[in-house]
């Protein structure tokens, strides 16, 4: 059986999640937040103190950790941890775990065991370039930094965080930074991505044009 997939790639802020949560429901696929991923394992990492985590004798703590989308959130050992994993310390710390090689090849093989069985949506930083270089559709997503930010800003000010907006953009800054310069599957856009400014455009209005453009590429029947 032929299963596909869309990966969508871009910055912190672009509406990734968003987007890709709408095109996977309209298309009945299942959507997987790789940043999500990430998010959790380093949430584990400081709820268990870990503070040396670029030591490869973790490798086993990472790869024994059960990471599942159920409903569209993220349970990390049985638990719920969506709200968890969005809080300022995990912002802080997870560039840095994501940066490191050996956590990248365990989550990138989760991501490829659970793309193998299902017609999935997911979204990242390196989907198209690394995990999926063969998925159906790829999407590299962005908008102005401006727009990213404030994006950024009221998500935080829903969770409750009391950052300013000049620290979020700051902050989107350092990510986008960090993101794009690291050594391992830094944040590319794939020669075969199609590149979508969604600054002026709205989150439906997105969703509906990677629908289009994924059903006429793989000649989709509905
Ligand atoms: O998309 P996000 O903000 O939830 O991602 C959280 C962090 O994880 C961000 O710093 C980038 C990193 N990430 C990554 O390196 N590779 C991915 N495929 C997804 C996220």
């Amino acid at each position: 059986m032929k299963f596909y997939s869309i990966a969508i790639d871009g910055p912190a802020g672009s509406g990734k999640s968003t987007i890709a949560k709408s095109v996977a429901k309209g298309l009945e696929f299942i959507y997987i937040d790789t940043g999500a991923m990430y998010r959790a394992i380093t949430l584990k990492a400081l709820e268990l103190n870990i503070r040396n985590l670029a030591d490869e004798t973790l490798y086993d703590f990472i790869l024994d950790t059960k990471l599942e989308f159920v409903n569209d959130l993220m349970f990390m050992d049985g638990k719920d941890v969506s709200k968890e994993i969005r809080s300022e310390e995990v912002v802080k710390n997870v560039s840095l775990v994501s940066s490191l090689k050996y956590v990248r090849d365990i989550l990138v093989e989760k991501q490829r065991e659970m793309a193998k069985t299902n017609n999935v949506v997911m979204d990242g930083r390196d989907i198209g370039t690394n995990v999926l270089k063969d998925a159906s559709l790829k999407i590299f997503l962005t908008a102005a930094i401006d727009v990213r930010a404030l994006r950024r800003f009221y998500e935080l000010q829903e969770s409750g965080s009391s950052m300013s907006y000049d620290d979020v953009v700051a902050d989107v800054m350092r990510r986008d930074n960090f993101d794009t310069n690291r050594l391992n599957n830094p944040l590319r856009q794939a020669e075969d991505a199609i590149l979508i400014d969604n600054s002026e455009l709205t989150i439906e209005e997105t969703a509906q044009k990677i629908m289009h453009l994924f059903k006429e590429k793989n000649l989709w029947q509905i």
